[in-house]
């Protein structure tokens, strides 16, 4: 004899049999006996299916980003690496300097990039630092949507990496200072030291300043010699207050407490603020424009003269207004264009709403002939 069972789905099965399913796995959560132990690690097809979405849905968001061109710049990589080694390289590694053991016992961990990086375009990895990902520890860029040009820095970095040697990310992530002697200084030698900034913080601003505050490798940082000191406090508060975005100095100077924010702004002031080595030439015409904008202002959009609040000569009238004398053409161009944004992606100390109304309205022209300007003057002192 034949047993037949006839069985049809109909809507109020189907709802019943995804209310079980559902009521199932919640039971299963409640239970508690899923571990979420970390050393049991996952099954391999957990891994792989993990990884599998990760990879995709990377591919497909950043479908409509535009790679920067300029990635070879060798200024752009110096930037990049001042940061990985501070923002970066707790997790992953570096060249020479192994992923320290507690890193390894995460899952997923971090991985070593050197061969990872290969694997992806510019694109993805752009994608990958600037958002994070979610569910595995990998931090999204602090004031990511501001900044994606600190973003790009550090892709020009991770193009670099693969197979680079110790020596090389050295000097690339510590300019003149030495890795090891930070923070080896005694408490004698401190206090032998006297006045100013504790040697160890002093040598991580240097790695990408210098001591002198003159910065290094072409334009990759701005200079801070001479600048005013109450300038330099209010720009430091600033970033570690996250009222000035940037990923790179948010993450220098969240972790010093005021004290010592006050006393790198007295180091660096007291530096003398000399003409930058080896500049690229400027163009004359441009110069000229510039100054006429400085001078006089632009009057279609009520843009007034520069010059009346930061001096005839780019010194400033104000304390807590900067220098622009002797500065980075490109470094000015970018804080002025960070101002020009829609939802001012630049910030800054407790006066930045005046450059805010002023750089409004400029044209990208007029931002570079006003930035090659000012950088075409002598520094003074
Ligand atoms: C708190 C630790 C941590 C920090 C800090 C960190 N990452 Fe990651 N990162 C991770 C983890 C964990 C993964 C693995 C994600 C995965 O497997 O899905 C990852 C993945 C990545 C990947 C993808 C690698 C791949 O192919 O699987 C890249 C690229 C990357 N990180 C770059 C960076 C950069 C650049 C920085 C600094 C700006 C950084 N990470 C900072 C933890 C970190
Ligand atoms: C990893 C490299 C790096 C480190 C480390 C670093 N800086 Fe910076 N600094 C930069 C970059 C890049 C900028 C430009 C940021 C921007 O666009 O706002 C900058 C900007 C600044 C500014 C603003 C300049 C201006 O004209 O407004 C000051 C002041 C400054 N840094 C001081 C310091 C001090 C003090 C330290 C140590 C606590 C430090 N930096 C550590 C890279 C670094
Ligand atoms: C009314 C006063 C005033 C006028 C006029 C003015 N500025 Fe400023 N400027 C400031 C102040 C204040 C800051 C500091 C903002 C901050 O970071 O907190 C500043 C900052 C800047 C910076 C950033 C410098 C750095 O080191 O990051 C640039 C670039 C700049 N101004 C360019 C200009 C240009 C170009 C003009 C003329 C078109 C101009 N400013 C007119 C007050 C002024």
């Amino acid at each position: 004899m034949k047993w037949r069972v006839d069985f049809f789905v109909t809507p109020l099965r189907a709802g019943l049999a995804a209310l079980a399913v559902a009521g199932g796995v919640l039971a299963f959560g409640w239970s508690g006996l899923f571990s979420v132990a970390a050393t049991s690690g996952h099954w391999p097809i957990t891994d792989w299916f993990l990884h599998y979405v990760m990879i995709n849905s990377v591919k497909t968001h950043s479908l409509t980003v535009e790679t920067q061109k300029n990635l070879d710049d060798p200024a752009l990589i110096a930037r990049g690496a001042g940061h990985y080694a501070s923002g970066c390289a707790s997790c992953h590694g570096a060249p020479g300097r192994p992923r320290n053991p507690v890193i390894r016992e995460m899952v997923p961990t971090a991985p070593d990039l050197d061969a990872k990086v290969q694997t992806w375009e510019p694109k993805h990895l752009f994608w990958i630092v600037k958002n994070g990902v979610k569910y595995a520890g990998m931090p999204a860029w602090v004031s990511a949507e501001e900044r994606e040009d600190e973003v790009w820095s550090v892709v020009a970095f991770l193009l670099k990496l693969p197979g680079m040697s110790d020596e090389t990310y050295r000097r690339l992530a510590m300019g003149d200072e030495n890795d090891g002697a930070v923070g080896a200084l005694t408490a004698l030698a401190h206090r032998a030291q006297g006045r100013g900034p504790r040697e160890d913080v002093l040598a991580d601003c240097a790695r990408c300043h210098g001591r002198d505050g003159m910065g290094r490798d072409g334009d990759a940082f701005p200079v801070i010699a001479g600048q005013n000191e109450d300038y330099i406090y209010d720009a430091l508060a600033a970033y570690a207050l996250n009222k000035r975005k940037s990923g790179i100095m948010e993450t220098a100077a969240a972790r010093l407490p005021y004290s010592d924010l006050a006393a790198l702004a007295e180091h660096y002031a007291a530096q003398p603020r000399k003409p930058i080595e080896g500049a690229k030439p400027l163009d004359p015409a441009l110069v000229a424009r510039g100054e006429k904008i400085a001078r006089e202002g632009l009057r279609d959009t009520g843009t007034p003269a520069c010059s009346s609040c930061h001096g005839p000569d780019g010194r400033a009238r104000n304390p807590a207004y900067p220098k622009l004398a002797g500065q980075h053409a490109s470094y000015l161009e970018t804080q002025l264009k960070l101002w020009e944004t829609e939802h001012d992606s630049r910030g800054g100390g407790p006066f930045a709403g005046i450059m805010r109304k002023i750089a409004f309205g400029m044209t990208e022209a007029d931002i570079k002939a006003v930035a090659a300007y000012y950088a075409s003057l002598p520094p003074g002192e």
